[in-house]
């Protein structure tokens, strides 16, 4: 009867409120699954309850689920502290250890024991304890009429009260975060393990197999998973590396499924998405269509092609830039499959939609059209009015902020200047120290000049052909040019003469100036031309670009955050979940496949028979080493494949996820492992604006393909044996 009403209440507000209320749209607060999830979550078949998925009280999911360096999410899988996250997460920690000799990146890597394991200085993994809503507090004082800064500010001083009397165990941090645009505050506290040690990963040609052709596409057959070990003191407390460490003993770890997944099952993902932006004007979704979109597109267009023909044409490069590359191009193609997937399902149209019933609402009840009425006309003389500013602030964090390289390290020598000039030795000393260790210790390692000039010559000649100069004049580049023409050919006879005299083109030149007497140090640095060109983009963006677009930022911040309150009173029926911010988060939805065009229908399960078919000999895209190709003949599986006799490699769902969410386990009705997320499906990207159910799909690699890869391609079956496998389905 219970589940009668409950699945009939489901219905209704789900055929009333259609727009914010697809099965698998949201990205939920674990502590609010009980209030707002669980009678729906348990009649899609999920069989635990909200408690067995985050508790405060007793070992629960939340307890094997990290965020991974900051960057992705893992979990636990054995009693011993092993870890399970993507390849592409490990990826960096992979290539730290690779040389030409030890190619782990190609060849892979599995340590025979613990103390082959490799320490990896930085990595960390952070569980999280609890999590408390503490907007009361947090927003004690604050009022409409206030401006941004003294509301920050009052905000600030109610944050720094909470955290004093914070009840906090040792090791245990805590810190704060906005939800809701900042209408709601959470206090999340944690606890952070520095030592994550490297166990294994496959050769890059399952764990990255596809590659960039592949990246965000559907079917995949990417074995994107690498494993790491957490390392604790002798009482199972965080510590930096230390030999002496052991493997950390989790309060729980998550079963590994063998029994697989069928269409329409359960899923569940669980762990840190990044950003998302679900709630934005149809202006803003029209302005990232038409005008951001395709100047970023454009931009990373030009430095890949110079990239790409610079890595196929030397092996030594395509090691130094694989990373990097894959970065670049990683939102390159999804911002083009974004873009596309808001035009095929109508995102600006839906907003629109949205956009008159909330009117149409106001009209009703003329309170709340005083409050909010003028919210959207608002945002749109705001969208038109950020659009040049937001333009040239994407055109320069892509140009000077990332896709010139040495641009970087200009920047991190602009802020050794200023510590110099207003803190001292001191305080120059110590940043210079962590400068070079942090970042140009490993910074020469992968970089050419060569390189880093073409793509300077093109991306110039870019920025200045489709510079706004009405807002932007002091940009021009032709003002410091010297003796050429502002055209590519201008701009390579610049980067020759600035590149290749700069203290920066070369580690043992900047690394001696660095070791002169400060006071000398700094002034080499000042006359250096390089440093000059980089100093002047910079001030030029900060006093023209920068200033004024944050100024219109912060008024659309405000708007953003009336508008989300009031859509959340306007419509009290709908269900709301908060944009990704980097917090521990639930999705689920179920096993699903799609239909991306007419006629054409994707199934939801991929298998090592389609590897196969994709083999392309010596290609470093698609090439499948010998050894897959060989257990796959003799179908060599033990007992990791299906019903069927084959052995699946990915799956996809409906579980909204984004950036962030790559190693987050996905796990069964009763909560067992039986896919790790690293992916969406292309035409689905647009997600992080407008998740649609019909086509939005997050990718998994099938727990069992990962099993085999361990287990019979690599023969490190001594993990398995740490592993709990169960058979949920047979039980
Ligand atoms: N698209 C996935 C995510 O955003 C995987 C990226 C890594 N793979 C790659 N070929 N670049 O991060
Ligand atoms: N591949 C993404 C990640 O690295 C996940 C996604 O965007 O769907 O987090």
């Amino acid at each position: 009867m219970k589940k009668l009403i409950s699945s009939i209440f489901i219905f209704i507000t789900c055929t009333l409120y259609l727009p914010l209320c697809f099965a698998g749209e949201g990205m939920w607060l674990p502590i609010f699954l009980k209030s707002l999830n669980e009678a729906e979550m348990q009649e899609m078949g999920m069989k635990m309850s909200a408690e067995d998925i985050y508790s405060v009280n007793k070992g629960s999911l939340k307890d094997a689920i990290v965020h991974f360096g900051g960057f992705c999410t893992g979990e636990v899988i054995s009693d011993q502290g092993l870890l399970l996250t993507n390849h592409h997460c490990g990826y960096s920690a992979i290539q730290s250890h690779t040389t030409l000799e030890n190619n782990y990146i190609k060849d892979g890597f599995w340590a025979a024991s613990h103390k082959h394991e490799l320490a990896n200085p930085g990595l960390y993994a952070k569980f999280i304890v609890r999590i408390e809503d503490v907007s009361k507090q947090a927003l004690k004082g604050v009022n409409n009429k206030m401006d941004e800064a003294a509301r920050q500010s009052q905000i600030d001083q109610n944050l720094n009260e909470l955290k004093k009397q914070a009840r906090l165990n040792q090791f245990e941090e805590i810190d704060f975060k906005p939800f809701f645009k900042g209408n709601q505050y959470f206090s999340i506290v944690t606890v952070t393990y520095p030592d994550v040690r490297l166990v294994g990963a496959p050769p890059e040609m399952i764990g990255k197999f596809g590659s960039d052709t592949d990246n965000w596409v559907w079917p995949r057959h990417t074995g994107d998973f690498a494993i790491f070990r957490i390392y604790a003191n002798a009482n199972n407390e965080p510590a930096e590396y230390s030999e002496d460490n052991v493997p950390y003993k989790p309060k729980h770890h998550l079963p590994i499924s063998m029994d697989g997944v069928a269409p329409d099952d359960f899923t569940l993902v669980f762990g840190f998405p990044g950003r998302t932006n679900e709630y934005l004007p149809s202006y803003a979704i029209s302005q990232i269509v038409d005008v951001l979109n395709p100047a970023k597109i454009a931009i990373r267009d030009a430095a890949l092609k110079i990239v790409d023909t610079e890595m196929r044409a030397d092996p030594q490069v395509k090691i130094q830039y694989a990373s990097k590359f894959a970065r670049i191009a990683n939102y390159w193609k999804k911002w083009i499959g974004e873009s596309q997937g808001i035009q095929a399902t109508d995102g600006i149209g839906r907003k629109q939609k949205l956009e008159a019933e909330f009117l149409a609402k106001l009209k009703k009840n003329p309170k709340q059209n005083a409050q909010y009425g003028k919210l959207l006309p608002e945002f749109k003389s705001l969208y038109a009015e950020i659009e040049d500013y937001a333009l040239m602030s994407d055109y320069y964090s892509e140009i000077v902020g990332r896709n010139i390289e040495i641009m970087r390290g200009a920047s991190y020598l602009r802020n050794l200047v200023n510590r110099y000039e207003s803190n001292g030795e001191r305080a120059y000393d110590d940043y210079k120290q962590r400068l070079i260790s942090r970042y140009f210790d490993g910074f020469y390692k992968n970089y050419r000049s060569e390189i880093d000039q073409k793509v300077f010559a093109k991306l110039m000649n870019l920025y200045h052909q489709n510079a706004k100069f009405d807002i932007a004049a002091p940009l021009k580049p032709e003002l410091f040019m010297i003796n050429a023409q502002p055209d590519e050919a201008g701009f390579m006879a610049l980067a020759k003469v600035r590149f290749e005299n700069t203290i920066l083109a070369d580690k043992e030149v900047l690394y001696k100036t660095l070791s002169m007497p400060p006071a000398k140090a700094i002034e080499k640095i000042k006359n250096d031309g390089l440093f000059q060109l980089a100093s002047k983009l910079t001030e030029a963006y900060n006093e023209n670009v920068a200033k004024e677009y944050s100024k219109i930022n912060d008024k659309i911040s405000k708007n953003q955050r009336l508008y989300m309150k009031a859509l959340m009173e306007v419509f009290p029926e709908k269900r709301f979940y908060p944009d990704a911010n980097s917090t521990l988060r639930v999705t689920y939805g179920k096993v699903d496949g799609y239909q991306p065009r007419d006629a054409v229908t994707y199934t939801p399960v991929t298998y090592v028979d389609g590897i196969i078919e994709k083999h392309v000999e010596g290609d470093y895209e698609f090439h499948v080493p010998q050894r897959l190709r060989n257990l796959h003949a003799l179908k060599d599986y033990g007992p990791y494949a299906d019903e069927t006799g084959k052995v699946p490699v990915c799956f996809i769902g409906t579980n909204h996820t984004t950036g962030g969410n790559s190693g987050s386990p996905a796990v069964d009705a009763h909560g067992n492992l039986i896919g790790l997320n690293f992916d969406r499906a292309w035409e689905g990207t647009m997600s992080d604006y407008n998740y649609d159910a019909s086509i939005c799909r997050n990718i998994m690699v099938d727990v069992r393909y990962i099993l085999f890869i361990v287990d019979k391609f690599a023969g490190a079956k001594h993990l398995i044996d740490e592993m709990t496998l169960v058979n949920p389905k047979a039980d």
